[in-house]
């Protein structure tokens, strides 16, 4: 519902609210009349930490009125005097002209809890190394079927036109040993490129499994690296680590607060966000973009691998 403006008679206004992000870039919206605050900051991608997705009953998204007017249902987690200070639940309140809402820093908390484990710590690696070899004796081996090979193949010429792919698989099959070999259609794409710029010496990475070697990446011959990327997804924080699937080293380690909680804290709200128009993306964005990409960039840096030497990933 648009309101009326009521300068101009039959002029629709549409209330701007601006959000006055603490630590941050303020954000200016346009919005309707009766637009409840909370839905409208998650619309326009502000975090307000809201545990119990806008039933009211946490207290958590408090907000900051400091110009402008609201509409604000009394609550018992605002006092008189804080009320009188501007302080309202993001879900209680509703616009009904221009204002602008001070966001505390606490609402975008889960952003700012990323970090990035010290490996230079002995203190760190020693607890994943104490880790590893509890598994080890528990029966647990570390093998896997993944491995790296250079491969140097003859230039085509007029007298050799065969074909990139049945080039590098006569190649592989040479090299490895086996008897088939699967070229999905991402390595398709960029293979001639890679041949041509690497003057036909390339690596291949992959799965070797029997006789069969199925190619996941080829790339220049000096990066052999064979990583592989372990992800838990908690409620409240997730945490990543990258390994080296050759030696079983720890690579990096990182966490940061699941982007999700600001459509609820706990599982049943967030299935009750996720059934309302557009929920499931808003919580796959959540997780996906602004939670699970950031930590893995940050982590492929601090690694100093590219995303695409990771063969294997494993989410809990
Ligand atoms: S009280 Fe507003 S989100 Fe919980």
């Amino acid at each position: 519902m648009a309101g009326r403006c009521p300068k101009k008679k039959g002029v629709i206004h549409m209330p701007k609210v601006v959000f006055q992000i603490e630590g941050g870039k303020p954000v200016t919206v346009d919005c309707n009349v009766g637009d409840n605050l909370l839905e409208l900051a998650r619309r326009s991608n502000v975090a307000i930490d809201a545990p119990c997705s806008g039933n009211g009953s946490c207290g958590k998204c408090r907000i900051k009125l400091t110009g402008g007017e609201l509409e604000s249902l009394p609550t018992r987690h605002i006092t008189d005097e804080e009320y009188k200070e501007g302080w309202r639940l993001a879900c209680a309140s509703r616009v009904i002209a221009d204002c602008t809402i001070f966001v505390p820093d606490i609402a975008s908390a889960y952003q700012s809890r990323m970090k990035t484990a010290d490996l230079s710590s002995p203190k760190e690696v020693a607890i994943f190394d104490e880790c590893q070899e509890n598994l080890k004796h528990s029966g647990i081996h570390f093998k896997n079927s993944y491995c790296a090979q250079v491969l140097t193949m003859a230039e085509p010429s007029l007298e050799d036109t065969m074909p990139d792919n049945e080039r590098l698989t006569w190649a592989i099959e040479e090299a490895m040993g086996v008897e088939h070999v699967r070229i999905p259609f991402p390595v398709m794409v960029k293979l001639a490129y890679t041949l041509r710029e690497n003057n036909f010496t390339v690596c291949v990475k992959g799965k070797k499994e029997g006789d069969t070697f199925e190619c996941m990446e080829i790339c220049a011959p000096d990066n052999t690296a064979l990583v592989g990327c372990a992800i838990d997804i908690g409620t409240t924080t997730v945490t990543m680590v990258l390994m080296d699937l050759t030696s079983g080293k720890l690579l990096a380690k990182g966490s940061s607060g699941n982007g999700q909680i600001r459509y609820g804290a706990d599982v049943i709200n967030r299935i009750i966000e996720q059934g309302k128009p557009g929920g499931k993306k808003k919580l796959q964005d959540a997780i996906l973009k602004e939670t699970l990409v950031p930590i893995l960039a940050n982590l492929c840096k601090t690694a100093s691998i590219n995303a695409r030497d990771i063969l294997r990933l494993c989410v809990g």
